[in-house]
């Protein structure tokens, strides 16, 4: 098949999709399709549109390290004479040449649902989920006053606008400890946890830095977990256990620095319990062929609070879902391909 992967774009998680692109397309080639590989942003400048995509034949192999420090998005645009315009030249035409799309954005048009309808409008089939889920997902708002619908438990929550909402208006409704958030980014992106007042300015700025909508949520505290859903069904669980502090933008993708364990140590009726909640989070959002819902286990009251779903995980072979996948019995290459073949209905 001919395969183009979408990845980068104009978003604060543009590396870390371009490092888990880059890895999908070494996978996709490896199992014998033609893979062209764009930066969604940058696009491709040259005039053959064939040439975009490579062959295993080709020993064409891609790579791409996440640097430590989250990407100067401006500094990029600036780069490209200030174009704001999401989609660079020629990524559509390489879409249409192609079978199917590997979206291996993270954040940003390409998991908010943007994307996906351009794509829906060409016609070309895609992996991961539709607009209209992708749009729920990636909107925290949204998906956790879902969540209460559907009775999966979820913290309890507030959107705080700084022109209308006070410091006492979040003790009065959510109290300390707290999570602070912006309502539609990813990868802890703008997340702190605040246990007083000291850390409030500091997490109220950090969270608007990407997004002037921010959500104040209970802090549950307890174990994290994650389950992958593939095809409706859940995999294995993944306990995340980050060596300092919390699962922030560093714990996630510096080497080392958090343990994750899978399948989790947990009992049998709990892994149920916590697998049939990931697919109710699955459908209530209306996700497509894959997703990742992560969940804490509070210690106060032994049940699992949805965090969220995320409706394009990462997927490097050490992410998440992959060691799911891998821990039942899926390698990280077939994992990738079904991906794309369930995409265009082909399994
Ligand atoms: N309410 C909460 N209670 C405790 N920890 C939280 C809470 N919300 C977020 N966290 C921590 O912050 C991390 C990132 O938060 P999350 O809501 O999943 O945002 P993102 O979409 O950026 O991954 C979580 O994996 C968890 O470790
Ligand atoms: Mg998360």
């Amino acid at each position: 098949m001919k395969i183009a992967v979408l990845a980068g774009g104009i978003s604060p998680e543009r590396d870390v999709s371009l490092c888990s692109a880059s890895l999908i397309s070494n996978a996709l080639l490896s199992k014998g399709h033609e893979v062209a590989f764009i930066d969604v942003y940058e696009g491709f400048e040259g005039s053959d549109i064939d040439s975009a995509f490579a062959t295993k034949e080709s020993g064409k192999t891609f790579s791409y390290s996440i640097p430590e420090k989250e990407p100067d998005l401006e500094a990029l645009i600036a780069s490209h004479g200030g174009r704001r315009e999401l989609i660079g030249p020629g990524v559509l035409d390489i879409c249409r040449k192609a079978d199917a799309v590997f979206v291996g954005c993270h954040g940003g048009m390409g998991e908010n649902g943007r994307l996906q309808a351009v794509l829906d409008c060409i016609d070309v089939p895609y992996t991961g989920s539709g607009y209209i889920g992708c749009a729920l997902a990636m909107d925290k708002h949204l998906s956790k006053t879902l969540f209460r619908y559907f009775n999966i438990p979820t913290a309890d929550w507030m959107i705080f606008d700084p022109k209308t909402n006070t410091l006492d208006d979040v003790k009065e409704k959510i109290g300390f400890p707290c999570a602070v958030k912006p309502i539609g980014c990813g990868s802890s992106c703008g997340v702190s946890l605040v246990h007083d007042d000291s850390e409030w300015e500091a997490a109220i700025s950090y969270s608007a830095k990407y997004e002037a909508t921010c959500l104040i949520e209970k802090m549950i505290h307890g174990r994290e977990f994650s389950i992958g859903v593939l095809d409706g069904e859940a995999l294995p669980i993944i306990e995340i256990i980050p060596k300092v502090g919390f699962y922030d933008y560093k714990n996630k993708y510096q080497a080392n620095a958090t343990t994750e364990i899978c399948p989790a140590e947990l009992s049998p009726e709990k892994t149920k319990e916590a697998q049939a909640l990931a697919v109710a989070v699955h459908r209530a959002l209306n996700l497509g062929n894959y997703s990742r819902v992560d969940f804490i286990l509070s210690e106060d009251d032994g049940k699992f609070y949805c965090l969220e779903a995320n409706n394009l995980p990462g997927m490097t072979p050490n992410s998440l879902i992959p060691q799911e996948a891998r821990a039942a019995g899926i390698a990280y290459e077939d994992l990738c391909e079904k991906l794309v073949l369930s995409a265009t209905k082909k399994v």
